[in-house]
């Protein structure tokens, strides 16, 4: 097939079902509408028959629209769009000392039980993401190159991996040289090394509120200190708390993830990631940024990272594939720019070096083009997972739940009533054998250890959820067992009340 036509059809069907989705989003489509018939649109656009299914069909999965049989397609009675979103968040705050790293663990912990649902860490159900030719490529590579065994690794990243991603960031207009490529061992170690190469024991980190644990945690560790920018579900990072945050405090680097945030789920615009760089550029600020979750777009094109706009060599730009393809290979990169040398000594000393067969049979897997069709499979299958996520959180969590509306990845944010603690929902949910994430675990300042009594925890009425897996069965069980024990704690139930 001619590739750029088979671009143009892609290109078009997202037009059309944007032009639908924005009909919705206005209200000038409202449920139970019905939607003109595939052919008629197909005349009136002057498309293909199949272009307008394919639009149909996106906005179908979606849950949008749906199929009636022998009728036609209909705009949904239960769309999304009409439930309300979480609002903007807390106000920033000033740099403080960061305490995560227990209550993570106890999740780490529970997570790895057979006999609880995991709605708490970040996992893909295996079946999506386990790739049977991905197996067959790593025996052969270990089978094929047995010098990868015998030999350390003195290059920042096997060259063929280093190729590949960056031929990949051609896609995502970032045009990486493989030399700047440094594979390591996840996104985790990435993002350890980033901060030791910008920062120092006691120095101040500016990051997003709510933000990844796993970032918080490392800032721990490493005695660092955080200081929460107020950060909206829609837009991401407040512009104008950023350069306030900026103008009084001494903040050593900022940790960012545009695309798919964790655990907002936003995407910034293209325009507020320019003006982000030019403010840390003004203040001379270093950007170490997560794109974990940029090839999870539910629509259009891959989103540009931030290293797409850098001029200076200030983004650090980390990654890995353990959101999309194989959590257990611990395959990461970073694109350092400026800071490219002092990753590598950071490197050596902290592994010598990330293990070659694993690259090199993740960059044949890539090679051979398997890897777009997967993500293509994942992506509208972590899309229905929202849908269907979000769908049971509204109909069986307390009146007043707000949920975000993700365009990418696989996570939701739950924003409950003010009365109800999601760290007593966690607790009484783990009886149950449900783990999920509360709030206070995003929250650079969580728990009560180091929150006087008087300052109420932040998020302490929210609660991420993994969509992982598709919300039936035990998933679905699961979530309205948690809506019932939410009723309980809302109305001052307590849990051996209930229980005796
Ligand atoms: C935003 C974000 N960054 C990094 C990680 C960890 O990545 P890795 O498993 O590659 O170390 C996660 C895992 O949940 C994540 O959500």
């Amino acid at each position: 097939m001619n590739p750029s036509s088979s671009h143009d059809s892609d290109f078009l069907y997202e037009k059309i079902a944007g032009e639908i989705r924005s009909l919705i989003e206005t209200g000038t489509l409202s449920p139970g509408d019905k939607l003109p018939s595939v052919r008629k649109l197909s005349g009136q656009k002057k498309v293909s028959i199949s272009t307008i299914l394919q639009a149909y069909m996106a906005l179908e999965s979606e849950k949008l629209i749906e199929a009636r049989p022998q009728s036609g397609f209909y705009v949904s009675s239960v769309s999304l769009l009409r439930f309300p979103e979480p609002l903007e968040f807390c106000p920033s705050d000033s740099p403080r000392t960061v305490e995560v790293a227990d209550n993570v663990m106890e999740l780490f912990k529970a997570a790895g039980r057979s006999d609880i649902v995991s709605l708490g860490v970040n996992c893909t159900m295996p079946e999506l993401i386990s790739n049977h030719k991905l197996g067959k490529i790593m025996s052969r590579v270990s089978r094929d190159h047995s010098e990868f065994l015998s030999r350390y690794m003195f290059h920042a990243a096997d060259p063929e991996f280093a190729r590949q991603i960056s031929v990949r960031s051609f896609d995502y207009g970032c045009n990486l040289h493989p030399e700047e490529i440094i594979a390591t061992c996840g996104c985790t170690e990435a993002f350890n090394l980033c901060l030791r190469a910008v920062a120092g024991a006691g120095d101040t980190i500016a990051v997003e509120s709510p933000t990844y644990y796993g970032i918080l945690e490392i800032i721990e560790s490493l005695d660092m200190k955080a200081v929460s920018i107020c950060t909206d579900p829609k837009n991401g990072v407040c512009l104008q708390e950023l350069t306030n945050t900026l103008e009084e405090h001494d903040v050593k680097a900022c940790v960012l993830m545009p695309n798919f945030q964790n655990p907002l789920g936003y995407r910034m615009s293209a325009e507020r990631k320019r003006k982000t760089l030019e403010i840390l550029d003004d203040y001379g600020v270093p950007l170490i940024e997560d794109d974990i979750y940029g090839d999870l777009h539910f629509r259009g094109n891959r989103p540009r990272p931030f290293k797409a706009f850098d001029q200076t060599g200030s983004v650090l730009l980390c990654s890995s594939f353990s959101k999309t393809l194989a959590p257990g290979l611990r395959l990461g990169w970073v694109a350092a720019g400026n800071y490219r040398d002092r990753i590598l000594r950071l490197k050596y000393l902290n592994t010598m070096g990330t293990p070659e067969a694993p690259q090199r049979a993740l960059a044949e897997f890539l090679k051979s083009g398997g890897y777009d069709r997967h993500l293509r499979n994942l992506r509208s299958s972590f899309q229905r997972h929202i849908c269907q996520m979000s769908q049971a959180v509204y109909q069986y969590f307390p009146e007043g739940a707000l949920v975000t509306r993700p365009e990418g990845g696989n996570l939701l944010w739950v924003q409950l009533p003010e009365t109800i603690d999601t760290q007593e929902l966690y607790r009484r949910a783990m009886e149950r054998n449900i783990v999920i994430a509360p709030g206070s675990l995003f929250s650079a300042c969580c728990l009560s250890a180091c929150i006087p009594h008087d300052e109420p925890c932040l998020f302490r009425n929210c609660l991420r959820l993994t969509c992982g897996a598709p919300c039936e069965g035990k998933v679905e069980a699961a979530i309205k067992t948690l809506g019932e024990l939410a009723v309980d704690i809302a109305s001052g139930v307590d849990s051996g009340q209930k229980a005796g």
